[in-house]
C-alpha cells in the first residue's frame, strides 16, 4: 500500500476535492485515522497542549517529536505523516533546520515537515526543498510566536495584516512549499489567499474556502470539553464518554461486579485436584 503523496494533495486541488487533515499523536489514534482513510495527519506541536498539559506549545522539544511522530508512523500505512517543527528547532539558522527536518524524516519515518512563519523563514524553506524534504508553511495565528501577539489572537485583520499574510503565502510557494496552514483570519481572507496560490491552503478557523481544513483530534472529539476554540465543531463528546466508562468501572471493582468468571482464567480437573489438596495442607 502506498502512502498519500505531496503530489497528490496537489493534484486534490486541482480537482477541486477538500483536503481533511487531523492531528494525531499515538500509535492507535493514528491508526483508527489511517483506517477511517484521513490522507494527511499533522502530528503538530499542539502535542505540548493536549497531551503534555503545557499552557502553550514552547516547551515541546525535538525529543517528544520524534518520539510520538514515530508511532504516528507505526500506526498508519496510507496516510501521509507530517512533523511539526517545534520551538527553536529551525529558526536560529537553516543549517539547524536542515539536521532536525532530515530527522523527523529518517528517524521518524515522516514524509513531509511543517514550520511556521512566511517571508522570514523563506529561505529556510527552500533550503529544505532542494535537500529533497517536503515542507507545509504555516500562516496567520502562529502558535509559537503566542509572545510576539500578545495572545492567540485573529491575524490579517488590518489591511497591512492582510497584505502581510498574502505575501507570506506567496514567499513559502516561492521557495517550494508544497501547502500551507491559515490559521485564525477572517474567512474573506482565507478565500484570496487560496485562490492566488496554486499549492493547497489549509484552514484552521479560516472560513470554508479553503482547499482543506485542518482540525486538532481532541478539539473535535470533545476531549478537552472545558475549552472549545471557535473554529472548533464537536463530533463526538469523548471525555462524557470516557468518564462514564471509569466511574461504572469503579463501582463494578467496589461492588465485586468486576471480574466475574467470563474474565477470569480457570484451571481444569487436574488442577483443582491440586488446589483441593493444597487447600486442605493448610
Ligand atoms: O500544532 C498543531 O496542531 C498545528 C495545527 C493547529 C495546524 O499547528
Amino acid at each position: 500500500m502506498r502512502r498519500v503523496s505531496i503530489d497528490d494533495l496537489k493534484a486534490m486541488k486541482e480537482r477541486g476535492e477538500k483536503i481533511a487533515m487531523l492531528t494525531a499523536y499515538d500509535f492507535p489514534t493514528a491508526r483508527l485515522l489511517d483506517d477511517a482513510g484521513v490522507p494527511i495527519i499533522l502530528v503538530g506541536d499542539s502535542l505540548g497542549m493536549v497531551v503534555l498539559g503545557y499552557s502553550s506549545t514552547l516547551p515541546v522539544t525535538m525529543a517528544d517529536m520524534l518520539h510520538h511522530v514515530s508511532a504516528v508512523v507505526r500506526g498508519t500505512q496510507r496516510t501521509h505523516v507530517v512533523a511539526d517543527m517545534p520551538f527553536m528547532s529551525y529558526q536560529a539558522s537553516p543549517e539547524d533546520a536542515l539536521r532536525n527536518a532530515g530527522r523527523f524524516l529518517q528517524e521518524a519515518g515522516a514524509q513531509s515537515v511543517k514550520l511556521e512563519g512566511g517571508v522570514s523563514v523563506a529561505d529556510t524553506v527552500r533550503r529544505l526543498v532542494e535537500a529533497g524534504i517536503p515542507v507545509m508553511g504555516h500562516i496567520g495565528l502562529t502558535p509559537q510566536s503566542v509572545n510576539q501577539f500578545g495572545g492567540y489572537k485573529i491575524q490579517g485583520k488590518t489591511p497591512a495584516a492582510a497584505v502581510k499574510l498574502l505575501n507570506d503565502a506567496l514567499a513559502l510557494e516561492q521557495a517550494g512549499a508544497y501547502a500551507i496552514v491559515v490559521e485564525t483570519v477572517p474567512a474573506p481572507l482565507g478565500k484570496l489567499v487560496s485562490q492566488r496560490i496554486s499549492i493547497p491552503s489549509i484552514g484552521i478557523g479560516a472560513g470554508p474556502y479553503c482547499d482543506g481544513q485542518v482540525q486538532v483530534l481532541h478539539d473535535m472529539l470533545g476531549l478537552h470539553p472545558e475549552f472549545v476554540p471557535k473554529h472548533a465543531k464537536q463530533y463526538a463528546h469523548l471525555a462524557e464518554e470516557i468518564g462514564r466508562a471509569v466511574r461504572e468501572y469503579l463501582t463494578e471493582v467496589q461492588q465485586g461486579h468486576f471480574p466475574t468468571e467470563r474474565e477470569s482464567f480457570m484451571m481444569g480437573p487436574e488442577g483443582e485436584a491440586v488446589l483441593a489438596e493444597l487447600s486442605g495442607m493448610v
